[in-house]
């Protein structure tokens, strides 16, 4: 990665040829005291970490990339950033995949770039790339330290995942990874402006529910507690997932691992 990057104002990045995970690496830095708007980058992961204990694989030539901010809102508010970030990746995506033109390329008819809540990037129904927020208490003081770690699928999608998943460079869309860490991290800035820690988080709800799949959608959701398929029926105001089951229940998920149905990912 070229060191060059362009960073927005108040961000700083660090550039790693390999490491463990960016998000450890911005946590460890965090604790030896560094400020917040610290952006990780690597060319490699040796223990890429996805959500739900799931290992992020290390594909030469995608994006790994954590930002590390300290916060003042309490940890149930800085939940809300896994929205925020998903708004500002696909913002990115079509700000890069555009080069200049007027309208961003799309991976093809029904194949749009989109959200899957809670965390999930897709284009069309495949996975092009993750969210995983950590968050601790900062122990040098009374806020927040929390990390927005992004994978992104830009050159190659990991072999032999047992859900269907994507490239940018599948979808047809060329672009060098510094160019879309400047646009990822230039969207972010936006975003968190917009959320303000959390008084703008309505329309961050706006924003994300724009940018995610059709009402009526069917989902499976698996939340610990057994699978639940039902219609997507939106967010509720907190940013939780709704959705209406088979008996027509409106049934309301704040964390779980969803699934489009019938695409034949695992629960
Ligand atoms: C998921 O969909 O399970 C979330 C994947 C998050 C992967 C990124 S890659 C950069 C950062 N460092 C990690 O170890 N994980 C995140």
């Amino acid at each position: 990665m070229r060191r060059d990057v362009e960073m927005p104002i108040g961000y700083r990045l660090v550039s790693l040829e390999e490491t463990g995970s960016t998000n450890s690496e911005a946590m460890r830095l965090a604790t030896l005291g560094e400020a917040g708007g610290l952006w990780i980058t690597a060319e490699r992961q040796t223990r890429g970490r996805g959500r739900s204990g799931r290992t992020w694989r290390s594909v030469p030539g995608n994006l790994y990339a954590s930002l590390m901010l300290r916060l003042s809102c309490d940890p149930q508010t800085a939940q809300q950033l896994a929205l925020v970030t998903g708004v500002a990746v696909v913002d990115a995506i079509r700000a890069a995949s555009s080069g200049g033109a007027r309208r961003a390329v799309e991976p093809g008819p029904g194949r749009s770039f989109r959200l899957k809540w809670p965390n999930d990037i897709l284009a069309g129904p495949a996975k092009l790339g993750g969210i995983l927020l950590e968050s601790a208490r900062d122990v040098g003081g009374p806020g927040l330290v929390t990390v927005i770690g992004i994978g992104l699928n830009v050159a190659a999608a990991p072999d032999g995942l047992d859900r269907a998943a994507t490239s940018l460079a599948d979808c047809g869309v060329a672009v060098e990874r510094c160019r879309m860490l400047a646009s990822v991290a230039s969207a972010m800035d936006s975003a968190l402006q917009v959320w303000n820690e959390g008084s703008g988080f309505a329309d961050i709800r706006r924003l994300w529910l724009e940018r995610a799949g059709p009402l009526d959608e069917l989902l499976t959701v698996n939340s610990g507690s057994g699978a639940v398929t039902g219609r997507y029926q939106g967010l509720d105001g907190d940013g939780a997932l709704l959705l209406a089951d088979g008996l027509g229940v409106r049934r309301r998920f704040t964390y779980g691992d969803v699934s489009l149905a019938g695409t034949g990912e695992p629960q």
